[in-house]
């Protein structure tokens, strides 16, 4: 699927061939109405007040006359602004979505537009298109192919247009492999996805094995892999778009690519749905699909310590005491808390690239769930700045997290007889318990962790991933590397390999 900014008049809109025209129209109204078919089409329909003013209101018709499109649709966009864009879209490239419409205008040129609602757009009309085939041929594929978004000033919505795009592949990479069922995303498969990222200009993977990660003394991730037939895999990428000097963000993802919650085993019902327990691994390969695009002038580090945690003889028991890579042993008291063990070891490693930040992502804990549902991401950090910085990113980026405490009572119950801590503390608390055993790992690192357990996937009809928090960390990726822009001196400024965002 492909998109196209052009400058489109409603004059010009109503004579651009396509499959459908999608026309957003705001609640306010125009000064003085055009003697265009478009705009005649508009005032005609609110002088008669068929379409409610609103978000998503629907109203289409066939053949107009004056029309070059058969399908002409027009929803209401209330505001315009991004979030009314972008439930605008998804509404009406949603009633568009038949094996007629390969080619598709959608305009906004009746309304004030920014790189925030062009941005809007662009997603809104991936993600009502999306479908996934990989394991089920039978599914029709999506027949959209081509996206010509009109509005009345392109170069001033440019970067958002290019963003959006960019977070499309992003989104949509990391929604393939998180889709994907455990048997056909093993953690060899994603290390290879992750090697063939690495094909793009500036982005580099290295891909590790049981015996390199027990070389580094990764006690805790082997202890998890153990159970599994499956080797693990200790995936490293490193993007480089800004200056050598220039420290690096690093990104942590969870990368279970099956949880059977191993000898503390999960019950039966619903387990299917730990095949997304990479979803925080998607989340980062998508995000460096969605760099491999844009080349903003920031370097980026992605750390994805991957495995299956499964029953065994070879399993690691309840009891078990192991070393993590830190020192610290880790009494393991339930082994479905796997993925703070796999998480911890690659924390220590983030230290050794001096990063500007560490932001791990994992599908932690139901008790996020039960927390945040599926609205919110969990967002922890003990740095003020960072947890404003993710935040506003999210805001941002239509991707929404909610900032959790990290007060220390919450670790009281991690305590152990038999090792330095244990890996559980109960149920009271459960987000912030897990994240307060990671906070052990991260030390004096400018660390935040996102639990994503609700936000990563969609149960019930809509079963799929979510492709989230791409967008949000794409943002901050962005915003840290304007930040760079502006604070370095203009002689060192550090730039893009092509582009900058
Ligand atoms: N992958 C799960 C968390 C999860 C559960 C995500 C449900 C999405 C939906 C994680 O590995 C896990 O099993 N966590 C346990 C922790 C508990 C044993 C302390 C949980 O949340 O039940
Ligand atoms: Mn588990
Ligand atoms: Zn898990």
């Amino acid at each position: 699927m492909d998109f196209e900014l052009k400058s489109l008049s409603p004059t010009q809109a109503a004579q651009l061939a396509c499959d459908a025209l999608l026309v957003l129209v705001p609640d306010a109204r125009p000064a003085v109405e055009g003697t265009d078919a478009l705009s005649q089409l508009v005032a005609r329909v609110n002088k008669a007040g068929d379409l409610e003013a609103g978000v998503a209101k629907l109203l289409a018709c066939y053949r107009p006359e004056g029309f070059k499109a058969a399908r002409v649709c027009l929803v209401r966009a209330g505001d315009g602004a991004a979030a009314s864009v972008r439930k605008a879209v998804a509404a009406g490239v949603g009633a568009l979505r038949q094996p007629g419409v390969q080619r598709l205008g959608l305009v906004l040129s009746l309304m004030d537009t920014s790189d925030a609602s062009v941005r809007a757009a662009v997603q809104a009309a991936a993600d009502a298109t999306y479908t996934f085939t990989t394991t089920k041929p039978s599914a029709k594929a999506r027949s959209l192919r081509h996206v010509v978004l009109g509005v009345s000033q392109p170069a001033s919505v440019r970067q958002g247009f290019e963003t959006g795009k960019a977070l499309v592949s992003g989104v949509e990479f990391a929604k393939e492999w998180a889709n994907r069922p455990a048997n056909h995303a093993t953690p060899s498969m994603l290390a290879d996805a992750a090697r063939k990222l690495g094909r793009h200009a500036g982005i580099k993977t290295e891909v590790l094995g049981p015996k390199q990660v027990e070389a580094l003394g990764m006690g805790s991730f082997l202890a998890v892999a153990k159970g599994s037939a499956e080797p693990l895999r200790f995936i490293v990428m490193q993007y480089s778009g800004g200056a050598k000097s220039s420290a690096p963000v690093v990104l942590v993802g969870k990368g279970i690519t099956f949880d059977t919650g191993g000898i503390s085993i999960k019950p039966a019902a619903e387990m299917d749905e730990m095949k997304f327990d990479m979803g925080g691994a998607a989340s980062v390969l998508g995000t460096f699909a969605a760099l491999a695009e844009l080349q903003p002038a920031i370097n980026v580090v992605g750390l994805i310590p991957s495995c299956e945690n499964m029953p065994d003889g070879m399993a690691v028991k309840p009891g078990d005491v192991v070393t993590s890579m830190s020192g610290q042993t880790i009494e393991i008291l339930n082994t479905d808390a796997e993925g703070r063990l796999i998480l911890c070891d690659a924390l220590t490693y983030a230290a050794r690239f001096k990063p500007r930040s560490v932001v791990d992502i994992a599908t932690l804990t139901g008790a996020c769930v039960i927390a945040l549902g599926g609205v919110r991401s969990g967002l922890f950090s003990p740095r003020d700045d960072l947890a404003q910085a993710l935040q506003a990113a999210g805001d941002a980026a239509q991707d929404l997290c909610w900032r959790m405490p990290l007060d220390e009572e919450y670790a009281e119950g991690l305590k152990s007889n038999f090792a330095d801590m244990g890996n559980v503390a109960g149920r009271a608390g459960g987000a912030i318990t897990a994240a307060k055993f990671l906070q052990k790992f991260a030390n004096d690192l400018p660390w935040a962790h996102l639990d994503i357990a609700g936000t990563a996937w969609k149960g019930g009809a809509a079963k799929g991933s979510t492709g989230r928090p791409v967008p949000l960390l794409l943002q901050y990726l962005i915003d840290q590397a304007a930040l760079d822009a502006a604070t370095s001196k203009p002689k060192k400024a550090t730039t893009g390999r092509t582009r900058k965002a």
